[in-house]
């Protein structure tokens, strides 16, 4: 009938907020009956345009970058059954009112921890060793010679590092820096988790130990209520003032002003974003005028590979979820 083929259609509408990687949106458009409505632009959707794209339809395709509350729920109406976001991290999703509403949610986890430890260690080596700064004096004519007392940082061997949430990316982290001649391996987070732990010798901590005695902390957390704003005044006023900062979660893990004071007043001796509040971080923000504090755009995932594998991750959930079948990984809500 006209309406059960209708009802067909609807069944397998999705909307996808943002221009992806090829091989996921080829996902979605070859599978059979799949209707896919885009907002085909590198920039973020608009909120009118999310609002208006989601209307009737049965799955979304989401971004980090989008805040998927009760509005755009209310938007989509009761057809959105599913909602995948190309993200290991859920923070911008209202998981209660996803939750009253039946709607699954699939998300990303695993196939981005490699590169995500990686920018991470990548991050830490680039804000103890200095370097954007070095090769800023390299190019402006600063380097006048070799100079023993200059361009000096801190290393990794016979360190402690303090990793703030032992998850996947968390021992990660600790794994690929373990190599570096780490002595000793600090953690906290919810409980201990001695399996994880066990192939670091990693203690698990309070806060307030792992800040005083870490030559680094790394943090992996997921960003909760708990962890907002974690890492404050009272926090980098433990640390040593020899101790680097390095956060690849979430911005809203830190609180920014505090660690501009720590950084400007020598409280701590460095920092590693590759997060931030808000994101983009103004051109102006003050911690941009700081030389020992090294911030990247968010790109811990960005290799080539592992955001292709995400996209087509992130279709693959969509359309088990369509289906009502399995997600290769949903998120248990
Ligand atoms: P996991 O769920 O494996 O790890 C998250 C960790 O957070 C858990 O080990 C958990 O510890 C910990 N945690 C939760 N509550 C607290 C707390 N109160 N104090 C300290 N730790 C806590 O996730 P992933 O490792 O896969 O990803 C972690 C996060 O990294 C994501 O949520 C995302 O925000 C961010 N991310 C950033 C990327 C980037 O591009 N920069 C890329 C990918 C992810 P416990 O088990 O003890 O509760
Ligand atoms: C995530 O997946 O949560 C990251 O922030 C981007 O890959």
């Amino acid at each position: 009938t006209v309406a059960g083929a209708r009802g067909a259609a609807a069944a397998m509408s999705v909307f996808v907020t943002r221009r992806i990687p090829a091989e996921g949106l080829r996902v979605l458009s070859q599978a059979s009956g799949c209707r896919v409505q885009q907002w085909d632009s590198e920039e973020p959707v608009p909120r009118a345009e999310l609002l208006a794209g989601v209307a009737g339809k049965r799955g979304l395709l989401c971004l980090l970058s989008d805040r998927i509350d009760r509005e755009v729920l209310d938007a989509a109406g009761p057809d959105l059954k599913v909602i995948s976001t190309l993200s290991v991290g859920f923070d911008h999703l209202a998981l209660d009112e996803i939750k009253k509403r039946g709607i699954r949610v699939g998300y990303t986890p695993d196939v981005l921890t490699d590169a995500t430890a990686e920018l991470s260690v990548a991050l830490l080596l680039s804000a103890c060793r200095r370097l954007p700064e070095a090769a800023e004096q390299v190019k402006s004519g600063g380097w006048t010679t070799w100079k023993p007392l200059w361009m000096c940082g801190y290393g990794l061997s016979d360190s402690t590092v303090g990793i703030i949430g032992l998850g996947r990316i968390g021992q990660a982290v600790a794994r690929r820096l373990k190599p570096f001649g780490v002595r000793k391996f600090l953690y906290t987070g919810s409980g201990p988790k001695p399996e994880s732990a066990a192939e670091f010798g990693a203690e698990f901590v309070s806060l307030t130990r792992l800040a005083k005695e870490s030559d680094f902390v790394v943090v992996t957390c997921a960003l909760t209520p708990a962890t907002q704003g974690m890492c404050n005044k009272d926090f980098f006023g433990r640390m040593k003032k020899t101790s680097v900062f390095v956060n690849t979660s979430r911005g809203a893990v830190v609180n920014q002003e505090d660690l501009y004071d720590a950084l400007a007043n020598g409280q701590i001796a460095a920092a590693g974003l590759d997060v931030t509040t808000p994101e983009p971080l103004p051109t102006d923000h003050p911690l941009l005028s700081l030389k020992n504090c090294v911030i990247l755009p968010h790109i811990g995932s960005a290799t080539y590979a592992t955001r292709s594998t995400m996209a087509v991750l992130a279709a693959n959930n969509l359309l088990a979820g369509l289906r009502g079948e399995p997600m290769p990984h949903e998120l248990k809500l």
